[in-house]
């Protein structure tokens, strides 16, 4: 499969879990390498459903090594507690053999959750919505260079004395904000019975991935969050805090961009968007019609996600920014029942037509979408397992969007099942 940097092509929700746990068949290694337990990646194994938040969808194909990355930001407590001991509770074999965390990846302490939220409430209606896991904070702290990594986590030694100072320091910023200080000894006693069930998971993941590619094994990077959420290229602020475009994924692994063979991005056949910022092709009708289906509801915060029309403008701006060489298209059972879908294949801003994102987000929350119109095809496809045996208007819209996008089309899923997905 060679090297493969699969990306959220859009505002995340893409259904990257889904088309991970499909091309984990061919890979040996699945690693992730930004983000937190922001992300919720949904995998259904049958009826089993399975949503990984910090550990790669990777984990629920036996024999693949799972790395989670330098460049993760990890709330131990978190991974422990939920994710580790609910995969283990489902049956799902989560060993240091099968899970390995880099050292230097950063430490989500109580304090960064609790200034994600104060943040919050002081910003009112101009929120960022973030997941309020401590994702930005965390981030923060690791620019400052004055943030504490999982090296400091499993060091028994070192890390009551470091927790006591950082704590100090937040306990004041908590305070000046109105907030309650937060406790020492909990805190010491949670972080320390998570980092004893973590050592053994710890590891150099810059060298063992380093040795792997060197022997020549496949590796999957599973990107987390999507493209107009990266910090550096989406419609900041209202972004995460994470470079969640493919250079994110060599930064955050160690793994340089020349052993990188493709980009695999992955969109849903329409668009979504939870939390705050702007969403040219926002449509409530459709959202009315996609939630009413019980679809389109956030995966880590059960949050209804916006909904809107598929936007060709943002989707070739992201096949430009990552490199995108293949894309997958989700979802496409989604838009099943309608007679008409649109596209967005320009913006409209002061009177003039935009053929790409403006960089100001408010620019982009004044831009009026320029739609095409397509027939729909009024057909279920959610029991379709060939290219060949879609409905003409649905393989027409499919090919339209990529070609629009600028990239191939190469996969299709039509369902969250792994049987669900065809090949081009
Ligand atoms: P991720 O964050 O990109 O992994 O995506 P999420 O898991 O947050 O959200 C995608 C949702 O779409 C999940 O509920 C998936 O089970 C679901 N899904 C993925 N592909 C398809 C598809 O082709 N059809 C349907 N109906 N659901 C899908
Ligand atoms: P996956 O990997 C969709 C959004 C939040 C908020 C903004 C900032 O499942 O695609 P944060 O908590 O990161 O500071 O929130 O980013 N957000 C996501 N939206 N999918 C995600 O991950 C997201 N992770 C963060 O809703 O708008
Ligand atoms: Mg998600």
């Amino acid at each position: 499969m060679a090297n493969t940097i699969l990306v959220g092509a859009q505002w995340g929700d893409e259904g990257k879990g889904k088309i991970i746990d499909v091309l984990t068949e061919q890979a040996e290694i699945v690693v992730r390498t930004q983000g937190g337990n922001n992300a919720g990646h949904t995998v259904y194994i049958g009826k089993d459903k399975y949503v990984l938040h910090l550990i790669p969808s990777g984990i629920l194909r036996r024999g693949k090594v799972c790395v989670i990355g330098n460049g993760v930001v990890i709330d131990p407590v978190h991974l422990v507690n939920h994710e580790i001991d609910g995969l283990l509770r489902l049956g799902v074999e989560v060993t240091p053999e099968n899970l390995r965390v880099a050292e230097t990846a950063h430490v989500v302490f109580p304090w960064h959750r609790e200034l994600d939220g104060q943040r919050e409430v002081r910003k009112g209606k101009n929120g960022l919505g973030t997941t309020k896991r401590g994702i930005g904070p965390t981030y923060g702290d690791k620019a400052a260079r004055v943030g504490l990594r999982v090296v400091d986590l499993v060091n028994a030694q070192r890390f009551p004395a470091k927790l006591r100072e950082r704590l100090e320091e937040n306990n004041e910023v908590l305070k000046a904000l109105g907030a309650q200080p937060l406790d020492y000894q909990k805190i010491l006693e949670d972080y320390t019975r998570a980092a004893d069930r973590l050592r053994p998971f710890v590891s150099n993941t810059v060298v063992y991935l380093h040795e792997a590619t060197r022997r020549g094994a496949n590796i999957l990077f599973e990107g987390a969050q999507g493209t107009f959420l990266d910090i550096d290229h989406g419609t900041y602020p209202f972004v995460t805090s994470s470079n969640t475009t493919a250079g994110g994924a060599c930064t955050g692994s160690g793994v340089p961009p020349n052993r990188m063979d493709r980009v695999v991005g992955v969109l849903k056949a329409y668009t979504t968007r939870v939390g705050g910022g702007p969403l040219p092709t926002e449509n409530d009708e459709l959202g009315d019609l996609l939630h009413g289906m019980g679809r389109e509801f956030g995966a880590t915060t059960g949050r209804a996600r916006r909904c809107g029309w598929f936007d060709a403008v943002s989707t070739r701006h992201a096949a430009m920014v990552n490199g995108i060489d293949e894309l997958a298209i989700t979802n496409v059972d989604g838009l099943d029942s309608l007679a008409s879908i649109k596209v967005c294949t320009g913006y409209r801003l002061d009177g003039s037509e935009l053929q790409y994102v403006p960089a100001d987000c408010e620019l982009l929350a004044r831009c009026e979408p320029i739609y095409q119109e397509f027939p729909g095809w009024q057909t279920p496809t959610d029991a379709i397992t060939r290219w060949e045996d879609l409905p003409v208007n649905c393989r027409h819209y499919l090919l339209t969007v990529a070609q629009l996008t600028g990239t191939r089309l190469t996969i299709v899923s039509v369902g969250p099942a792994r049987e669900q997905t065809m090949f081009l």
